[in-house]
């Protein structure tokens, strides 16, 4: 059954056909949610129910990338008053979607009510140049949601997501100490490491927005204990308080919280949650030393500090 709705709903939105997360294919967040409530089903059968329409997102997860995007989405989706877009849409980010107009954006949206915002999460804009500008061209008064993590774990996390992408497609891989140490000193030049300078992005988006129209979400603390920080969302896009505990139970086999919403039960994509390599302690101090002062920067940028190392 959800084969068959998936083949229709690729067959019919040819705009979506490839969904990527990350250069993973997502075809099992889609297959979980035709499973899912009534919302996923009306998008995949394409059959516009009176009353609804495709709206542009009222509210961007803009990043970071590896910071638990995909899990605050998800457990978004589970509010009545929320619809969320399956794919990473990358329009702002990406020239070749961007050149493609408003109208091609709002088509990828799912079918929402009146009462329902709708939401999109590409971990990409917090770190790309023209997000800011583009987002804000848009919409001068958006709400954006920006999920952070510790500096150093978010590379550690980005880097296991490449190997594990190399390996997949039988490419060498490197050790991670190899990749974040060049002759001795750490390799700034990183991607991964660039993407946690976290006040070096930050800067650029506060040249655009107020900092109160962004509402920053401790992904740690998402991993620990999700409810609080999902309330504190529902609080800044002023909904109603309706997600739950009972939403969410820790699954011991994963490590993680599992979403329990119109009485099914799934855990996130097992991309999701991967064992961390060991890092060398030594390497390990020298990637929080780095972020140290970036960070000190970032909180006071944000007024706001965080327990990160
Ligand atoms: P790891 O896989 O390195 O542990 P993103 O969706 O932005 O790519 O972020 C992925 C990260 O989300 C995972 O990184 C994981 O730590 C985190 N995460 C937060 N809550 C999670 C959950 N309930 N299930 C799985 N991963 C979760």
């Amino acid at each position: 059954m959800a084969f068959l709705l998936l083949s229709a709903y690729l067959l019919l939105t040819p705009a979506q056909a490839a969904p990527v997360e990350n250069g993973t294919l997502v075809v099992e967040t889609l297959t979980s949610q035709a499973l899912l409530g009534n919302k996923s089903e009306h998008y995949l059968a394409q059959v516009r129910p009176p009353g609804t329409s495709r709206q542009i997102p009222q509210t961007i997860i803009i990043g970071v990338r590896k910071g638990g995007t995909r899990a605050l989405l998800e457990m978004l989706d589970v509010h009545p008053n929320i619809v969320v877009a399956a794919t990473e849409v990358h329009f702002f980010d990406w020239e070749e979607n961007y050149v493609k107009g408003i109208d091609w954006y709002r088509s990828l949206m799912p079918l929402s009510y009146e009462n329902q915002i709708t939401i999109e999460k590409t971990p990409g804009y917090f770190t790309s140049p023209q997000a800011p500008e583009r987002i804000h061209d848009m919409n001068s008064s958006i709400k954006l949601l920006l999920i952070l993590r510790d500096p150093t774990e978010r590379v550690i996390s980005d880097y296991t997501q490449v190997y594990y992408n190399r390996l997949e497609n039988h490419k060498p891989v490197q050790p991670f100490e190899d990749v974040v140490i060049k002759n001795g000193v750490l390799n700034t030049k990183y991607k991964a490491i660039q993407r946690s300078l976290y006040d070096v992005h930050m800067g650029r988006w506060l040249k655009y927005f107020h900092l109160d129209q962004i509402h920053i979400v401790d992904g740690n603390t998402l991993i620990r204990d999700p409810l609080p920080e999902l309330q504190k969302v529902e609080r800044f896009l002023n909904l109603p308080s309706k997600i739950l505990s009972s939403n969410f139970y820790f699954n011991q086999t994963k490590g993680f919280y599992c979403i329990r919403s119109d009485g099914r039960e799934r855990c996130l994509h097992e991309s999701k949650g991967r064992p961390h390599p060991v890092v060398n302690s030594t390497v390990l101090e020298q990637l929080y030393s780095y972020f140290r002062e970036h960070n000190e920067r970032f909180y006071r940028m944000i007024n706001h500090s965080f327990d990160w190392h």
